[in-house]
């Protein structure tokens, strides 16, 4: 196992190629797909796209990792940090997890986890998220993060989701204000 790090309750590692199941599985809930394409993801499109773009991503250092709940390791989902093409500094936080893992905080610990790793062990000045508005979950975490809301956008959809009518929110969090908040915090926890 490729451990990438470990919090209290998670191990988060890469993923190999024998991983295609996994991945498969998870994205073959639609209601884990709801906010996202609102259906299964084809294992061939997983197999020839998904995968070979996640362990092309390891190169630069971040990217999508696995997350299995100690001490079984139970495989969750994944939790992500992509690094944005055109800005280097910038990277983009993501997570995608099982139905059954809901619920439990996981994805805030890992999140809180990744931000962290990037602040502190990388170059990274900017950490962006981007979800449907009407995606609460998904923007709860992106909060208890620390990631604060910017902006309501709308894109042109194909074929667009139920909610769709709402916009996607992009919710952001720079270096300076992560460390500010990082402070207060442990000065609180001395206190
Ligand atoms: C988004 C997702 C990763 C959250 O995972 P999780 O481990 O359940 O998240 P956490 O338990 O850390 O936190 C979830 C928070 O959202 C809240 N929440 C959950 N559903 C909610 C809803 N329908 N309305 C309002 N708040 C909601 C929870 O109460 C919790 O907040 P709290 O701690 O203040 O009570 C998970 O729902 C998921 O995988 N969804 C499908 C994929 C997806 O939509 N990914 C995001 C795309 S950008």
């Amino acid at each position: 196992m490729d451990i990438f790090l470990e919090t209290e309750r998670l191990v988060l590692r890469r993923f190999a190629e024998s991983d295609l199941d996994l991945l498969v599985e998870l994205d073959s809930d639609p209601e884990v797909m709801r906010h996202l394409t609102g259906r299964p993801t084809k294992r061939e499109r997983i197999a020839q796209k998904v995968l070979p773009a996640i362990l092309a991503g390891y190169e630069r250092g971040l990217g999508t990792f696995a997350a299995h709940a100690k001490p079984g390791l139970e495989f969750l989902g994944w939790l992500e940090l992509r690094p944005d093409d055109g800005r280097p500094a910038q990277v983009e936080l993501g997570y995608r997890l099982r139905k059954s893992a809901w619920g439990s905080g996981y994805a805030t610990e890992g999140a809180r986890a990744l931000v962290e790793y990037a602040f502190t062990r990388t170059a990274t000045t900017k950490i962006h998220a981007e979800t449907m508005a009407v995606n609460s979950a998904s923007r709860r975490v992106m909060e208890k993060v620390g990631l604060r809301y910017e902006s309501t956008f709308h894109e042109d959809w194909k074929h667009p989701l139920p909610g769709a009518e709402h916009g996607d929110v992009r919710y952001t969090l720079g270096r300076a204000e992560w460390y500010a908040a990082s402070q207060r915090k442990n000065l609180q926890d001395l206190s």
